[in-house]
């Protein structure tokens, strides 16, 4: 797909359903006891997977397009599938999955597409065998062998910050013999403590220890997701960079441990303002205006990275045009994403003509340099993609996106939804 320079991006925008919360409510929903009703679920392939995934475990789950409704049969009613469980492109189904799965009565193996083989499974097998998990891997790959076996639990210290992880961990806890903790180096995004607490399990934080009692049933309930502010970082990062710009994004979930993009926007010199706010349910969300605005660089490091570290290729694109030097650091977490992150971001805007240098753990952007078109390939990855469509809105001459469909992971409709608000 190929994108030239626009005169600004003017309108509104309502982003698709949050994919973190999107999957929890499906897997929650299915190990509930009832109905869990679901409102605004995001219909990316990612959230697909995860009630493919539950279907061939024997739950019924409809899905009306928009809404979907998840029959509960308890945290004992899944069936051993007679197939492979295929998680597609997605990190969070395989990870959070292995962790429920570990306490069944059955086997099963889950693997899923070219990407999901090759990133690492090492650090959900780890804690979970440490819980009598009975799982192995291909290298520390998936293919995931998951044999079902009766788990306790433990004080499991983390190395990286990452909800999948911290997750897993926690689900496997539900089913677990005694008390479980997770500490993290800092603290990741919190959507599975908040949900499974909205469902009657009792979770808490201490600091950046997640805590979680063995539960004896969930209760279904309703979930209202609000938008991804994953997904909004697009709109919020284009129109701040592209002249003549003003976005009002609607319904954008802004739970601080995921919001990290606005406060370095706004360090960076943002005008970004919230209309409405309100609490979905322990997620807060509001919607998000934001006009063109003169930029600077700024570094980014440590307890914000996981509060970001999605919109860190987006975040970069925008680094290019504000004025002086922005710093990533402590962002490694990226080479183990769809892609490698960080080295698909710096050749990427590379070949467009920016200034950037590639470090250990992040990138160093000069920004300021005028960009040009280029040829860029998405390595299907849907973030990569949706970068480089808004890089394309700026630079000077024609940017070309290989593999651009690979939206359809986290926003279907996502160059329907550019294209509405160009000028
Ligand atoms: C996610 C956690 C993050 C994030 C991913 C979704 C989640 O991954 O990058 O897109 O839903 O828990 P890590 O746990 O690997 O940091």
């Amino acid at each position: 797909m190929k994108f030239s320079k626009v005169r600004g991006l003017r309108g509104e925008v309502l982003v698709p359903g949050d994919k973190s919360i999107s999957h929890r409510s499906v897997m929650f929903g299915a190990i509930s006891e009832g109905n869990t009703e679901i409102y605004n679920y995001l219909q990316g392939a990612d959230c697909l997977s995860t009630i493919s995934c539950f279907r061939k475990m024997g739950i019924e789950i409809e899905n009306n397009g928009d809404n979907v409704t998840v029959h509960g049969k308890g945290m004992r009613g899944l069936n051993r599938p007679d197939c492979v469980l295929d998680c597609g492109n997605s990190g969070t189904t395989i990870r959070l999955i292995s962790g429920i799965l570990a306490a069944q009565d059955f086997d099963v193996t889950l693997t899923g597409d070219a990407s999901i083989q090759k990133r690492p499974m090492g650090r959900i097998t780890e804690p979970l065998s440490l819980m009598g998990a009975d799982i192995t891997s291909v290298n520390g790959c998936a293919p995931l062998r998951i044999a079902g076996k009766r788990l306790h639990g433990i004080h499991y210290t983390s190395k990286v910050a990452s909800a999948q992880v911290k997750s897993a961990i926690l689900l496997a806890g539900l089913y677990g013999e005694g008390e479980t903790r997770v500490t993290e180096p800092y603290v990741s995004r919190n959507h599975s403590e908040i949900m499974l607490k909205h469902f009657g399990a009792d979770v808490r934080a201490e600091g950046t220890t997640a805590i979680v009692q063995p539960a004896r049933e969930l209760l279904g309930n309703v979930v209202r997701v609000p938008g991804d502010i994953s997904s909004a970082a697009f709109f919020i990062c284009a129109g701040l960079m592209i002249p003549n710009s003003e976005i009002l994004i609607r319904n954008v979930g802004i739970n601080p441990t995921r919001s990290g993009i606005l406060k370095v926007c706004r360090d960076m010199g943002a005008d970004i303002r919230f209309l409405n706010e309100y609490d979905g349910d322990g997620e807060p969300a509001a919607d998000v205006l934001v006009k063109s605005s003169s930029l600077h660089g700024t570094t980014i490091s440590g307890e914000m990275i996981p509060a970001l570290i999605d919109e860190i290729p987006v975040i970069a694109a925008m680094a290019c045009f504000a004025q002086g030097e922005t710093v990533i650091r402590d962002a490694a977490e990226l080479k183990v994403k769809e892609s490698n992150r960080l080295e698909v971001m710096v050749n990427s805007l590379t070949a467009m003509g920016a200034d950037v240098t590639e470090t250990e753990d992040g990138m160093i952007i000069r920004g300021g340099n005028m960009l040009h078109g280029a040829v860029i390939d998405s390595r299907l990855d849907h973030r990569i993609a949706m970068t480089f469509a808004v890089a394309g809105l700026c630079a000077e001459g024609e940017t070309e996106v290989l593999g651009a469909e690979c939206v359809n992971i986290s926003y279907p409709n996502f160059y329907g939804d550019l294209e509405r608000l160009m000028r």
